[in-house]
């Protein structure tokens, strides 16, 4: 081990957020409905019974956040907008108390120093385009770039980095096959079509974008991971981990970057019954428009064993012994430097911007008023130095934004999962600073750090 990580000059150490995790205000403001709105409020779906109603209320709330972020010396923020905050029937008329609060925002942002990160699409679509037939709509491409231009004229001036869709994957299979987001349908053909649309939609954003002549860098977060075999002396799962790396990375990275999808995996899903997506002509051109980053959340790595009760994928992620978190995730840093490795040696995507990495922990405020989260100054500390490692190898990673800012309202698992450095006491909306926050305060102020074992 080393005794010192350093991180390349100018490395952008931020934390990130989503609309409707944090924003609270559901019905505040002009704010149309979202899907989220409705899933939440649909009984059965959220493990704890909550809806991001009220979150951490954000909405009223930001100044105080942003003097934390400020406190804590962090160089950018990520976060998103709802697009029914913005447009509340999804197209058409621009609610103006929307525009103005985000504005207040970035404002704010700018005023403490801190450059802005935003995520034009974080799962928030306004129900309205839902009833129109959603991601499965292809004139939803159409939709979502006539509201990327809002933003860019309206919040341009005010925008550092921009990404145009927030995990493609999670959107498109949690929301139409596994039922566990919203929309929360059950149809694999359906959510690959979702996928489909929501890769032209960041293309169609992309392109306009560069119409604008704004000078912010844009890019999409994809949601990947190491997929390994289970036991890699299984032919069977070592077939079922190559698929898997092409359902959970390649259909993703190839399109944006090599203008196509994994033909064998398509064809192999169309051998089991699913119906593959229209590709009209012009469409994989659209979805690969040169972008200035790859934004890149990861938070686990899958050991994946051959399952054929597991309809379409025949594959299914094992358990290995590891350490687990909050949320059942394998601990598996390792898996992190192989990933970027992996990304750099396929894709040699120019720069990568880690958009999103983090840990639940069953974090408490401690009768001495301090959150003591050993559990996350120790993820954050062995995936940092990982991506030390990956530096060193030559992966140009440009930043890395800890998930999450505050603990919100985390999908399906609601107030149960708690992500934050700052820890929320949803009865009085107390933030308190966790002892890992101190430490990530540390390591932005010093690009770099020593390891507690060294
Ligand atoms: C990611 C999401 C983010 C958050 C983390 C834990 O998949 O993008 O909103 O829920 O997981």
């Amino acid at each position: 081990m080393k005794s010192k990580y350093e991180f390349p000059a100018g490395f952008l150490w931020g934390s990130a957020s989503s609309s409707y995790q944090i924003e609270g205000a559901a019905n505040e403001g002009g704010k149309g409905e979202s899907i989220w709105d409705r899933f939440s409020h649909t009984p059965g779906t959220i493990g704890d019974g909550s809806t991001g109603d009220v979150s951490c209320d954000f909405y009223h709330r930001y100044e105080e956040d942003i003097a934390l972020m400020k406190k804590l010396g962090l160089c950018a923020y990520r976060m998103s907008v709802s697009w029914p905050r913005i447009l509340p029937k999804g197209t058409g008329e621009v609610n103006r108390e929307g525009v103005a609060f985000y504005r207040r925002v970035l404002q704010c942002l700018r005023d403490n120093g801190i450059k802005a990160c935003l995520t034009i699409y974080h799962w928030d679509l306004p129900q309205a385009l839902q009833n129109r037939g959603g991601w499965a709509n292809r004139e939803i491409v159409k939709w979502f770039e006539d509201y990327a231009k809002v933003l860019y004229a309206e919040l341009g001036d005010l925008v550092d980095f921009w990404i145009t869709i927030n995990e493609p994957i999670i959107a498109a299979m949690n929301g139409h096959w596994l039922q566990e987001h919203a929309p929360g349908y059950r149809d694999f053909s359906l959510a690959l079509l979702a996928a489909h649309h929501l890769l032209m939609a960041h293309g169609a954003a992309v392109k306009a974008f560069r119409e604008t002549g704004l000078k912010a860098e844009i890019g999409c977060s994809l949601n990947i991971q190491m997929e390994y075999p289970l036991n890699p002396d299984d032919e069977r799962d070592l077939e079922a981990a190559r698929f898997m790396t092409a359902h959970q990375n390649a259909f993703y990275l190839d399109a944006l970057y090599q203008k196509r999808y994994p033909a064998e995996y398509l064809q192999a899903l169309e051998s089991r019954g699913v119906a593959l997506p229209e590709i009209l002509e012009g469409d994989m051109e659209l979805i690969a428009q040169r972008t200035d980053f790859l934004g890149i959340n990861t938070y686990f790595s899958e050991f994946i064993k051959y399952d054929d009760s597991r309809w379409p994928l025949s594959a299914a992620a094992g358990k290995t012994g590891r350490e687990v978190t909050d949320m059942g995730w394998e601990l598996c840093p390792d898996g992190f430097y192989d990933l970027m490795e992996w990304v750099q040696k396929s894709y040699a995507p120019g720069k990568i911007i880690i958009t999103e990495n983090g840990v639940a922990c069953n974090d408490w405020v401690k009768q001495n008023g301090k959150v003591e989260d050993s559990n996350r100054r120790e993820y954050l500390e062995r995936y940092l130095a990982e991506a030390a490692r990956a530096i060193e190898a030559g992966v140009n990673i440009a930043g890395y934004f800890y998930w999450c800012f505050t603990d919100n309202f985390e999908w399906a698992r609601g107030y149960a999962a708690r992500f934050g450095i700052v820890h929320v006491d949803y009865k009085t909306q107390k933030r308190t600073v966790k002892e890992s926050a101190y430490w990530y305060s540390e390591v932005v102020k010093n690009n770099g750090f020593s390891p507690a074992r060294a």
